[in-house]
This record gives C-alpha cells, structure tokens and sequence, in this order.
C-alpha cells in the first residue's frame, strides 16, 4: 500500500476537480449581478472548506494575497486535514470577478497541486507573459523580440501567412503600442477584458479556440496558474516579473526573489510534475459555465496531470437541493 505521505498525483487529481467544482458552484449564485467582491468571497470560502476537506498538508504558494490582505487562502496558509504528504498549492478560486460580476465569458475558478516547492512563489505583481500551444520547437518564440516578430516567426512555423495567425491580448491602455504593432502585420487579435489564464490556455486548443499566441502584461500569479496548465496541456510560456515601484521591488525580494530580470521559462515557473484543476464559472470557449438545470447544477472542469499529459473533461450535476 502506498505510504499515505507520498505525494500521488493520481489518486489526489479528482480531490482537486472537487475543490474548483465547489468554488465554480458558489460563485455561479452571483454571476450577473454586478457584484464582484461577494463572486469571489463565495468561491473563497468554498473552495477553502473542499480544500481543507483533502487528506494533504498542503501550503497556498499562490493565493488570495498576503496575510495581512486577505483573511483566507492567503499565501503561507496551511490547508488540508494535515493527514498526507507535504504539497504547495496555487490557487485562484475566482479568475475574472469582473467577468463574473458582469456575466461575460471564461470566468473559471482554477488550483494548481504539486510537491513542495515545485511553483514559482510569484509575488503580487504584473508579469510580462507570452504563450504559444504545443508542437513548437522550444523558444521559437521569445519575449525579446517585437511583437510583430513573433507573428512573424510563429506564421513561418506554422507555414502560412501572418494574416492568419491570431492573437489574444488583455484590452489595456498599457498593451496599445503592443496592439498598433500587432495590427502592422496583418494577423488577427482577440482582444479581453479579463481572465489571461483562459486567455493562455486558448493557444493549447488552438484549433478548437482560434487563438494561436498570447502576449502582454497580466498578474504574475495567475502567469504561474498559466504555466501549470500549460505544463500539463503541452505549449510554451515565457514570463517577465515587472515592477511599478519600490514596493513590489520588496515582495520580490521578500518572495526569495534576486534576479529582477529574469525570463522565467514554463519549467522554471513550475519546476516538478503538478495537476491541475479549472472549472468553467461562466460559459466560454475552454469550458461551459457552471448552470442550474432544474433541481441541479451542472458542471464542467478541465483536470490535467503533467506526469501523464492526462487532460480529462469532467461533467458533474450535483442536486441543488
Ligand atoms: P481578477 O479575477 O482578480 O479580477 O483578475 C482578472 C485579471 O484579468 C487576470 O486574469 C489578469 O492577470 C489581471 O486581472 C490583469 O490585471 P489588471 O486588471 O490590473 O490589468
């Protein structure tokens, strides 16, 4: 029998579709109604109570923020019954709250699992990120060069012209050099308003999503979010820590952080084998959205292994009742 403290991927994977199932469940109540703080309380405090229910001494690397910001899922908190092996957990019970509050698509609650140290600890800051699906050679494309360069290069690789590659980019004012740039080459740009981890996993579905590369600025945690799914689905991530002023100059440092510079590759962002859970809030082109039917309510998640490269689709209806 295996030693309940080994950390096996397999048997804990539908525990974490569970976890952000519960999250999807409870903050579907709130979809639409224009209230974006009570959408992401109620996939907090769901998704803490289901997680807090898995036979794991798990530590939040990514989460809710620090301590003295957010009461729960803060980063160092301890979940878990404690009885399991030791695991880091990156979490994001509510990914979009706008999305959500505003009933606009790809709202997904997400959690990442892995061995201890095995995520990058991303302080609370933007990260510079760029993502392409699998079948690539490695760095074909890089967050040195321009972004019309990488059109460029990912066109020449996939044998067409620039024109028939898209793009999916965060709508910011900080991204509209970015996008003027884009548009010089001819190719396409889905343009959100929120979600980059969806936005990111697109390009691992390319054919299904129509979105072959994702660039520009977004949170850094969710930038390792990205990057645990993306080591499970195939597909590359590169991502750049940027900092606004001294202050998140100090939660890097204080995250362990020193090369402020760095260009952190996908297994640098998550060094070990993860599994990954994400389920559909609203609906979108990755998942359908949490929905009551009747006395039910229905679910979808992705659930993915990177061990294995397993990338399961779990319906679930559970009775509302
Ligand atoms: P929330 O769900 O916390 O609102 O975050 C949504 C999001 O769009 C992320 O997907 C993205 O990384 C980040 O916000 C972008 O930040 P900003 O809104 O400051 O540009």
């Amino acid at each position: 029998m295996a030693d309940l403290k080994t950390y096996n991927d397999r048997m804990l994977s539908l525990g974490l579709a569970r976890v952000s199932e519960a999250a999807a469940i409870a903050s579907a109540k709130m979809i639409g109604r224009g209230d974006e703080k009570a959408a992401d309380q109620a996939a907090v405090d769901a998704m803490r109570t289901q997680l807090n229910l898995l036979d794991i001494a798990g530590v939040v690397v990514i989460g809710e923020g620090e301590r003295d910001e957010a009461p729960m899922l803060y980063i160092g908190e301890e979940v878990g019954t404690g009885n399991g092996p030791g695991v880091d957990i990156a979490l994001d019970p509510l990914e979009g709250t706008t999305l959500t509050a505003k009933d606009m698509p790809n709202a997904l609650a997400v959690i990442a699992m892995g061995p201890r140290g095995s995520m990058l600890h991303a302080p609370d800051v933007y990260m510079d990120k760029l993502a392409i699906g699998p079948g690539f050679v490695k760095d074909i494309v890089t967050l040195d060069m321009s972004p019309s360069q990488r059109v460029e290069v990912l066109a020449k690789a996939k044998g067409c012209h620039p024109s028939q590659i898209s793009v999916c980019v965060l709508e910011r004012p900080r991204h509209s050099e970015m996008i003027a740039e884009l548009r010089e080459t001819g190719c396409a740009i889905r343009l959100i308003t929120d979600g980059d981890v969806a936005g990111v996993i697109h390009t691992a579905e390319a054919a299904k999503t129509g979105i072959d590369m994702y660039m520009g600025a977004g949170g850094a945690p969710e930038g390792v979010l990205a990057a645990a799914a993306l080591k499970c689905m195939g597909g590359q991530i590169q991502g750049r820590l940027l900092f606004r002023n001294d202050d998140e100059r100090g939660r890097a440092h204080k995250a362990g952080i020193t090369d402020l510079d760095k260009i952190y590759t996908r297994d640098e962002m998550v060094t070990e084998d993860v599994i990954f859970a994400a389920t559909g809030v609203t609906d979108g082109s990755i998942l359908s959205g949490a929905r009551r039917d009747g006395d039910f309510m229905e679910t979808e998640t992705l659930l993915m292994r990177s061990k294995t490269g397993s990338v399961r689709r779990l319906y679930y209806r559970q009775n509302n009742n």
